[in-house]
């Protein structure tokens, strides 16, 4: 649960759009959250205390104190406690008394007592909303540090269409996630695992010489790094490279297409889904000269065999695993991609051309086409590391829908 752990005081101001605090309570108590509720008087007008309280487990405070029993309500005690404030409803009247410190009702003093941080979710009239007074208070309160949670555009309760209308209690919760956890999004990948291949590979010749290519792999290393930074646990097999290995990233390494292809498979044998980045070797000698080949007078030539296609094989078996590959061209780009895509039974892939400026090897910006069997989206040059959070999300998208299926 997401909010598990986290402690939030509701404050409740008297709108028409209190009822959705009963909602809003509702999701974050099932988030995990403890919830204490606070309400203004008028917000009793709206919804009664018991409701707020059967929802939050908790008795409502409303006055400083209980006049039966004269029992404090401790405004310090509360702002200690809470990790978030969140107002909503929060009205003009109570918007426009925080901005200006008004301290006259329980909610007031806790908020101008809390030490951590405060969201409002405004809920009014669209006039009132849009009234330069209450976008004043609005505009103050954000230089104050208090999160506005933007009211929507929607059909009001005064049947008036306008801004004004709180946000949906969902959203209000999404926001409060993002605001409490803001790794929570980051680790949307949790519990899954990938491969990645980055870098060139290396076909010795002799125990000196090798064929090898361009490919530095600094956008493999950048996907991973991504991968890892959203909770997957990301196994990166890297061809010889120089770049350190990224923060929380098992590293295998893999000399020739042969140790890459050995050690996908056996990767790809527990992941959720591999991530096809290394510029794999297609040919490698047919045989490597134990000793160092000498040179002669005449020309030489080079007997190469084909080398496994990883990616065309983990496609052979992923069943519902997701594929990713990269395709590198210089011309002919989006039918080879096209091509690449059907061959190997890719989920999507992401195309280079080398004849942008920026895009391909060594460079750190890449400018790539994220190309599936019915979308093409051209991004534009950017780092690679902005390019691998682009196409992560292509992947938590992907992984998403795979699960939602099952
Ligand atoms: N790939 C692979 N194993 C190989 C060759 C390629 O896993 N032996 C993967 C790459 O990592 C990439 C995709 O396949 O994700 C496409 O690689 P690319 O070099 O663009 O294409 P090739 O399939 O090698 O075809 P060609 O060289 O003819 O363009």
């Amino acid at each position: 649960m997401s909010l598990t752990g986290k402690h939030i005081i509701l404050g409740v101001t008297g709108s028409i759009a209190a009822y959705k605090a009963a909602v809003l309570c509702r999701l974050l108590k099932t988030a995990g959250a403890e919830v204490k509720v606070v309400m203004t008087p008028a917000a009793k007008a709206f919804i009664t205390p018991l409701t707020m309280a059967t929802l939050s487990k908790n008795p409502i405070a409303v006055e400083f104190y209980n006049p039966e029993n004269g029992d404090w309500h401790s405004h310090i005690s509360l702002g200690e406690w809470a990790d978030l404030l969140l107002i909503a409803p929060a009205t003009a009247n109570t918007l426009a008394k925080m901005a200006t410190g008004v301290a006259d009702n329980l909610l007031l003093t806790t908020y101008l007592s809390a030490r951590c941080g405060v969201a409002v979710a405004p809920a009014m009239d669209c006039d009132m909303f849009a009234h330069i007074a209450t976008q004043h208070n609005i505009d103050t309160l954000r230089s104050h540090g208090v999160t506005v949670i933007e009211s929507p555009e929607g059909e009001l309760a005064s049947g008036l269409h306008g801004k004004g209308r709180m946000a949906e209690p969902e959203d209000i919760l999404a926001r409060v996630e993002a605001l409490l956890c803001p790794d929570e999004k980051k680790k949307s990948l949790h519990g899954k695992c990938f491969v990645v291949t980055a870098g060139a590979t290396r076909e010795a010749l002799d125990p000196v010489r090798f064929l090898t290519n361009r490919s530095t792999g600094k956008m493999g290393y950048a996907v991973a790094a991504a991968l890892a930074a959203r909770g997957a646990r990301t196994i990166l097999i890297s061809g010889t490279t120089s770049l350190p290995a990224p923060q929380g990233v098992e590293m295998r390494h893999a000399e020739s297409a042969e140790d890459m292809y050995i050690a996908a498979k056996e990767a790809f044998a527990d992941a959720d889904g591999a991530v096809m980045c290394a510029a794999v070797a297609d040919y490698t000698p047919v045989e490597v000269s134990a000793t160092k080949i000498k040179k002669s007078d005449d020309d030489m030539v080079l007997h190469l065999k084909r080398t496994h296609d990883i990616a065309a094989e983990l496609g052979k078996i992923k069943g519902s695993r997701l594929l990713v590959g990269f395709a590198l061209e210089t011309d002919n780009e989006a039918e080879n991609a096209a091509k690449k895509l059907r061959k190997k039974n890719l989920d999507f892939i992401v195309l280079n051309s080398l004849r942008d400026e920026g895009a391909g090897f060594a460079h750190d910006t890449n400018k790539v086409s994220i190309i599936d069997s019915a979308t093409r989206e051209d991004l534009p040059l950017m780092s690679k590391r902005e390019t691998a959070e682009v196409i992560v999300d292509k992947i938590d998208f992907f992984i998403k829908r795979t699960d939602s299926e099952k």
